[in-house]
């Protein structure tokens, strides 16, 4: 999978894709991830990306010629999946989103700033807006950052135990079981005896109930 990211802060990328899971994907080629400092693509002589609005009022739009010729650039080299802009106001990012996206061959991931884009970006250029919670971040980057997290983990053979993003919080819409390791006891509170018993047919129960039990306490919507 290869993963364009438009954005006029690449630095903030850094510390998450050079660690640990999504270090070791781009290391056994399992992804591709493609930094495009926006600012490259400005024909201004200040390299200026942002604009005043049309109609005034606080805040600066990012202008549509950099972000076009960004995009256009890299529609020449190859066909996009999906051309993503990571905006409070987009659809909610789910499991079941990230899990479609680990499908595809190639995404660009768009980063808003400021007041966000020229309306004309979302009509001409993207396919799909996501929103990674009902707050308002600085910039889309650390919302790209969580999106791209979430897709890579999915992609076959970047965790080593492949099983465990099937069983994953969210997955089959259910919260994960609690899990417990060594010691067997700490501070008086001991580990289930039924994990300490073995009989892997009763965990595999017990952490079904417990799964569920989990749901309907914590995230009941998720169970509708
Ligand atoms: N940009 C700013 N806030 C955001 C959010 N909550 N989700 C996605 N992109 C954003």
């Amino acid at each position: 999978m290869r993963i364009d990211v438009i954005t006029v802060l690449p630095k903030l990328f850094e510390g998450p894709f050079s660690d640990s899971i999504l270090k070791r994907a781009q290391e056994k080629g399992l992804v591709e991830i493609h930094l495009h400092n926006l600012r490259d693509y400005s024909t201004d002589k200040h390299k200026n990306v942002d604009d005043y609005q049309y109609g005034g009022g606080a805040g600066m739009v990012m202008r549509i010629e950099p972000i076009a010729s960004c995009i256009e650039a890299l529609k020449k080299e190859r066909t996009y999946d999906e051309i993503i802009y990571m905006t409070p106001d987009g659809e909610l990012l789910e499991q079941g989103t990230s899990n479609r996206l680990s499908t595809f061959q190639n995404i660009i991931v768009l980063c808003g700033h400021y007041k966000g884009v020229d309306e004309r970006v979302r009509e001409i250029f993207i396919t799909k807006e996501i929103s990674i919670g009902s707050y308002v971040l600085s910039g889309g980057e650390l919302a790209a950052a969580v999106m791209v997290d979430s897709i890579i983990r999915l992609i076959p053979g970047v965790l080593s135990d492949e099983t465990s993003a099937l069983t994953d919080s969210f997955q089959d819409h259910l919260l994960a079981p609690p899990v417990y390791t060594r010691p067997p006891e700490f501070q008086g509170h001991r580990v289930p005896e039924i994990l300490l018993k073995g009989n892997f047919k009763e965990i595999e129960v017990w952490r079904e109930e417990q799964a569920l039990k989990r749901t309907q306490e914590r995230r009941p919507d998720l169970l509708d």
